[in-house]
């Protein structure tokens, strides 16, 4: 199939390389050229695993083009929106200008029959709108919202092979053709037995917003009762593993620390609040207000668990290590990120902070300039006061402590993930503290 993909960014350079990889002609269309001339040549403008090696030959066989000319998008059979919807610097609603322009340049080009799959995160309705709009303009194309599930450090799996296809489609014949030509386009996990749901378009937005907001929650959750375990004495991870054996609660997401972060689950929380109170429906999430409160709250727990563990040396002054930069493992992604907030807030309490991160450093660097940043953690670790592990990073989870003991000036350490082995720490002659535990 001919397949348009307008956005390249963490969403959309995945899918238009997984796309092609699935044996269809895409082109990627974005506004921002230094992308496009990353992504041209075959270059993956962000880290993503497994990303550059699809990306070089899905180019290099011609089967994927990049151009800041959306006319290129003309004549294929779906396109698929993928730009951003960032949260709205006056309010928690999501900031639709990325979507209504990038739809708006995309209209003139759509071809009759065709169809145009939104993949962003929006709020409910805005399907509706878009819909109405192509109608408009070109009445026999069919505007679908095909919400996107993957994750960041394993979007290219969760593309290739996704746990679940949804598609919110209009009714009638129009739906029906719009269904067979996304099972045309995502032919190969439909044949690996990706289960494919059908629904209205409504339900389709909703499924996303209801996903994220599922997850924050559970996030949250067990962050709540690591602040119980902090005063009452107890073990978070002993109690998520003892919960999360239970087949109903399950143990993934049950991982207590320094709470959620990045590009979506914190603007989408947000936006369903917001776009909640417009329909008149916000008692129904206005438990997100407290799923985000607990969320920010661990940050400056970690603040609080930072000055105690320097035991009564003052923070102003303090050299301290900060081990991670982007939101999570496996990502160069610093939008919201709860490792570089802490940082910012002790270097606002004037301690002597030097981040490292294996990937994010441009990111981290271009966000908070202020900030001083290492490249290796040897670097970053050497003459520090302590230590905090605000990523989890599988080469930190597996740092050894050892080895570090000699290069800091006490050692040190804060968990901020629940990623180290306290015991293995504090063999090592390390003070270790955590984040809900003792
Ligand atoms: N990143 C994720 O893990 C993920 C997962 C699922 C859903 N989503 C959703 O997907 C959407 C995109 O997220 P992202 O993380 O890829 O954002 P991003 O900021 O990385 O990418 C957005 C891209 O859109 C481009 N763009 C902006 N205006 C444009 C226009 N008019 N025409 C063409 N391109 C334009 C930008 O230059 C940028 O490259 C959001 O709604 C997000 O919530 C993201």
């Amino acid at each position: 199939m001919r397949i348009s993909v307008v956005g390249c960014g963490y969403l959309g350079a995945v899918h238009a390389a997984c796309m092609a990889t699935l044996g269809h002609d895409v082109v990627g269309v974005d506004v921002d050229a230094g992308r496009v001339a990353d992504l041209a040549a075959g270059r993956a403008p962000f880290y993503e695993p497994g990303l550059p090696e699809l990306l070089a030959e899905a180019v290099a066989g011609g089967h994927l083009t990049f151009t800041t000319d959306v006319a290129a998008a003309a004549g294929a059979d779906a396109h698929f929106l993928c730009v951003g919807t960032p949260q709205r610097a006056d309010s928690y609603a999501a900031d639709l200008t990325y979507v209504d322009a990038a739809f708006g340049a995309l209209l003139p080009h759509v071809r009759p029959g065709s169809v145009v799959a939104g993949k962003s995160t929006v709020p409910v309705g805005t399907a509706a709108g878009l819909a109405a709009a192509l109608a408009d303009v070109e009445p026999s194309a069919t505007l679908v919202w095909n919400p996107e599930f993957l994750r960041e450090g394993f979007a290219v799996k969760d593309t290739l092979h996704p746990d679940r296809l949804v598609y919110g489609v209009p009714g009638g014949t129009a739906g029906q053709r719009a269904v067979e030509t996304l099972d045309e386009v995502y032919a190969r996990p439909i044949a690996e037995g990706t289960p494919r749901l059908v629904t209205d378009r409504p339900t389709a937005e909703l499924v996303k917003v209801a996903a994220n907001s599922f997850l924050a929650t559970k996030i949250s959750f067990i962050n709540a009762m690591a602040e119980l375990c902090e005063v009452a004495g107890g073990d978070v991870t002993q109690l998520a593993d003892a919960i999360g054996l239970d087949e109903r609660i399950g143990r993934r997401f049950l991982n207590a620390g320094l709470g959620f972060g990045g590009g979506c689950l914190p603007k989408d929380i947000r936006a369903f609040m917001a776009r909640a109170e417009e329909l008149h429906a916000d008692p129904a999430v206005s438990f997100l207000r407290e799923v985000d409160s607990i969320n920010l709250r661990r940050r400056e727990r970690m603040v609080d668990l930072t000055v105690g563990v320097l035991d009564g040396r003052p923070l102003a002054g303090a050299r301290i290590a900060v081990l991670g930069a982007a939101f999570k493992p496996d990502s160069d992604d610093v939008r919201d990120s709860p490792a570089l907030d802490v940082a910012a807030r002790l270097q606002a309490r004037s301690a002597r902070v030097v981040v490292t991160d294996p990937q994010a450093l441009a990111n981290a660097r271009l966000k908070e300039p202020h900030l001083q940043y290492a490249a290796t953690v040897e670097e970053a670790v050497d003459g520090v006061d302590a230590v905090l592990v605000l990523t989890e990073w599988r080469e930190y989870r597996e740092l050894d402590p050892g080895k570090l003991f000699g290069l800091v000036a006490a050692p040190r350490v804060v968990d901020g993930r629940n990623a180290l082995d306290p015991q293995a720490w504090r063999d090592a002659g390390w003070t270790y503290r955590a984040l809900g535990r003792q």
